[in-house]
């Protein structure tokens, strides 16, 4: 009997302990980056209209008009002037393992699509701890980059170009219709924004 109840109240601990792995279909994800052949941002820092320093985040939040996430990421010397391709993964929540995320389309709800909008900082700028909506490193030349109808589910190849002469890439992320925030994860399915070298990806599985 005192073996029983202990053993009810160990299986109810354990009931009570989320598990970091959830059972997540990832059989199709949108997108597989290729091992070895793409880079992860290795600092993120939400932004927004204000003075206030966020700092860097393990999140990435987006807010029409007011808040954005700039990505660094660091590009290698072995990796200088390759070809390579920003992605943006978003799988659908039961896509996720170890991640998720909140999503606001342009229709007001979770299901609908949204606009998301892409644009690189000179090279070998980008964010730090104390940056903020109004101490943005200085803009690239290629004009912001669009992204139509994201939709949880999808991958989105949003620009290829050369990777540089090594040191760091940094984009910014941003909306002017929709919100999102997400926790940044390469567990299947991967969610979040990558650099991807060309030439080592594998063909997007859709
Ligand atoms: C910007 O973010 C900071 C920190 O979370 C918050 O205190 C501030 O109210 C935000 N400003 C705007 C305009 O959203
Ligand atoms: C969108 O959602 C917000 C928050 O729930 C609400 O205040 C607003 O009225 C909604 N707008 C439309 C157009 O449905």
């Amino acid at each position: 009997m005192k073996v029983l109840s202990l053993l009810t109240a160990i299986t109810g601990i354990a009931r009570a302990i989320p598990s970091p792995f959830k059972k997540a279909d990832t059989a199709s994800c949108p997108y597989y980056l290729p091992e070895g052949g793409y880079e992860f941002p290795h600092l993120i820092v939400p932004i927004n209209s204000s003075n206030v320093a966020m700092g860097h985040s393990y999140f990435a939040d987006i807010s029409p008009s007011n808040g954005a996430t700039i990505y660094n990421f660091d590009i290698p010397p072995s990796r200088a002037h390759q070809q390579c391709s920003l992605y943006f993964t978003f799988p659908r929540h039961n896509q996720l393992s170890t991640s998720d995320y909140q999503w606001t389309g342009n229709n007001n709800d979770s299901e609908s699509a949204g606009t998301l909008q892409a644009v690189q900082y000179q090279y070998a700028t980008g964010a730090t701890d104390s940056t903020t909506g109004n101490t943005q490193p200085a803009l690239g030349l290629d004009a912001p980059i669009t992204i139509n109808s994201v939709t949880p589910g999808n991958a989105y190849k949003i620009w290829t170009g050369l990777s540089g002469a090594g040191g760091v890439m940094s984009w910014r992320l941003s909306s002017t219709d929709s919100w999102l925030h997400y926790f940044q994860d390469w567990n299947l399915c991967a969610i979040g924004l990558w650099v991807v070298y060309e030439g080592a990806a594998p063909a997007p599985v859709s």
